[in-house]
């Protein structure tokens, strides 16, 4: 509560402060009709009193203007105040999103957080919003039309309070229920944004398995589940009304009893009892909002809570205070007796792994799937830190280094290069944002993509669409191979860059790369073993160790697991060129390496 007051109500205190006095103005206005009803009858209608005919009619008109305007103000700036909330809790979450780690990111799926992201900031401004206005508006108005009831008749007020305490246990009864499902709603419409992007980014996979009714069965059950919850809340809701109402009418004919049993005997008067009757009728609102109230202020704090242990959670890579910026001059790379456990400290990924790439060399990493290859490369942009043991380059450890000099050093290409639903040019241009056309043309060129861009509709404005799924598997990796070609930065990372296309457009990306590892230090993952025979030197990788190094023929010779998946991959095509059919599904694979080789 006090994080939400300090960090996001202080710096609107002057609009807060001005939508008080609003307030105060319509509470006053408020109290103000009911009372003004006492005089109207008593000068008009008792006293029959003609100087008053435009006097009264003018006050209350004049009251109204004052109520209207006040309130305009006052929604206003109070909802100025709510959104900027919501804005400035969603950039800072954002941010935060965008510096966490790699690890604790990858816990959550995207649809969850972003539901979250949505919805959290929303409650927190229901809750900063509603406690102002429960303060400023509803209790002033309340207090106010009660000080009018009391006036008017404190004996008839005591017998309408007597109602009071059970309409408001009975409204915040409702509210709660109507919360809780809510809540569960809420929940629910996380559970659906992540159905959602599952099935849309995966809608190939959902089609070819003949899933479709299977998913539309779960996105509406989904769905329906979270009308199944709003509808219990709907119904809470509307109940509250008319069960309120029922309450209030009560206590209205508890009065008039009251009341018309003292007319009767002769000492009641009627402009005190319609003025009463007003207060009472208006008094109606501010206290059905001061009711759900607390109710709200708890699902606004349980979220600010939620957000905040968020927001605090600190990224475990960071740079440290006298982080030095890493300047690559031959690129070297040693990795230094390095463990590395993703969680579990008894399941590691690495078990002691020892490299060390030369500069300009081009290293191969091979190995069945789950050995730990990609993991090397995770460590080396610092993705994830070393468990034990020291990564250096150039001799530096990167975690002494800031990250961003670490990363403007290193490009990486992957098997599913990640493109933006932008252009093409955007695209390329993603690491350099002020490269100019020449430079990316060049980049274009050299990655064996500047043919198939010009024949795009817009050629490099044309937009790729969501992940450049406009573009054919080896297009989207040239345009990723461009990327890191402009980039140019002394470390290349490249892992399985080939391996999800066919064998014409890998021997055009297999270009492309050669391009782009002269003068790099490159470390290269493949699946192909064709694609790295000419490494500089070979690592096998198995269980998180390696087992075997050299060059192609050494290992060849050694008769060992290279030798083996060797075997299984080219089979008695005499280690052709290019293997003659892509590889089957990688896992299959490499189990079946594993298995020859055991
Ligand atoms: N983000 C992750 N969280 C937990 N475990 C992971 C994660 N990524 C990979 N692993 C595990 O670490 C091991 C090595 O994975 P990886 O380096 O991706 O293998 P490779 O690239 O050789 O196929 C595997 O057992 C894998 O299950
Ligand atoms: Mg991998």
């Amino acid at each position: 509560m006090r994080r939400l007051i300090q960090e996001y109500m202080r710096p609107h205190l002057w609009r807060i402060l001005l939508a008080l006095l609003f307030m105060a103005l319509v509470a006053s206005s408020t109290a103000m009709t009911a009372q003004l009803l006492d005089p109207a009858i008593k000068y008009l209608f008792i006293d029959k009193d003609p100087a008053m005919l435009t006097l009264i009619p003018l006050a209350v008109f004049l009251v109204m203007i004052l109520k209207a305007a006040a309130s305009y103000g006052e929604n206003i700036l109070m909802n100025y105040v709510g959104q900027r909330i919501i804005s400035d809790v969603q950039i800072q979450m954002f941010e935060h999103l965008m510096k966490s780690d790699t690890g604790w990111l990858r816990q959550y799926h995207s649809g969850r957080i972003i539901s979250h992201f949505l919805n959290d900031a929303v409650l927190m401004r229901e809750a900063v919003s509603r406690s102002i206005t429960g303060i400023g508006k509803d209790f002033l108005t309340l207090a106010l039309l009660v000080g009018v009831m009391v006036y008017q008749d404190p004996v008839m007020s005591g017998i309408a309070f007597f109602i009071l305490p059970v309409v408001i246990g009975f409204v915040r009864q409702l509210s709660r229920l109507m919360r809780k499902s809510v809540n569960r709603g809420m929940v629910e419409t996380g559970t659906l944004s992540t159905l959602l992007s599952e099935t849309l980014a995966g809608s190939r996979v959902v089609k070819a398995y003949g899933q479709e009714q299977h998913e539309i069965r779960r996105v509406s059950q989904s769905i329906d589940r979270r009308m199944d919850f709003i509808m219990r809340g709907v119904r809470a809701r509307s109940a509250a009304a008319p069960i309120t109402e029922a309450l209030t009418g009560l206590a209205i004919a508890g009065a008039i009893y009251y009341a018309g049993a003292r007319a009767l005997s002769g000492n009641m008067e009627i402009n005190h009892f319609a003025a009463f009757l007003a207060a009472m009728m208006l008094a109606y609102q501010p206290l059905k909002s001061l009711a759900t109230l607390s109710t709200a202020l708890q699902e606004g704090l349980a979220a600010a809570a939620r957000s905040f242990s968020l927001m605090d959670i600190k990224p475990s890579i960071t740079d440290k205070p006298d982080a030095r910026q890493l300047v690559v001059n031959k690129g070297r790379i040693c990795f230094e007796n390095v463990h590395f456990s993703y969680g579990d400290e008894d399941d590691e990924a690495l078990r002691g792994i020892n490299l060390d790439i030369a500069p300009g060399q081009t290293v191969a990493l091979v190995g069945p799937s789950g050995a730990g290859k990609s993991t090397i490369l995770n460590l080396i942009a610092r993705f994830y830190d070393v468990s034990s043991g020291r990564l250096t380059i150039d001799g530096v450890d990167v975690r002494n280094v800031t990250i961003s000099s670490l990363r403007r050093s290193i490009a990486l290409v992957t098997q599913e290069p990640f493109l933006f639903d932008d252009t093409v040019r955007a695209n390329i241009a993603y690491g350099r944002p002020e490269a100019d056309s020449r430079d990316i043309e060049e980049a274009a060129r050299a990655a064996d993509a500047h043919e198939f861009i010009l024949a795009l509709p817009q050629g490099y404005l044309t937009i790729v669409g969501e992940a450049g799924m406009r573009l054919s598997g080896g297009q989207r990796q040239r345009l990723a191979i461009a990327r890191a070609m402009l980039k140019n930065a002394p470390i290349l990372l490249l892992d399985e860059a080939t391996s999800s296309l066919d064998t014409d457009s890998e021997r055009q990306v297999q270009e492309a790369l050669a391009r782009l590892k002269q003068g790099r230090t490159s470390l290269v993952i493949a699946h192909r073993l064709s694609t790295i025979m000419d490494a500089d030197c070979i690592h096998v990788i198995v269980d998180g160790r390696i087992v075997e190094s050299g060059v192609h023929n050494q290992l060849l010779k050694q008769n060992g697991v290279y030798a083996g998946l060797c075997r299984s991959q080219f089979n008695d095509a005499e280690f052709a060129e290019t293997p003659k059919t892509p590889a089957p599904k990688r896992r299959k694979r490499s189990n079946e390496a594993v298995e020859k080789t055991d």
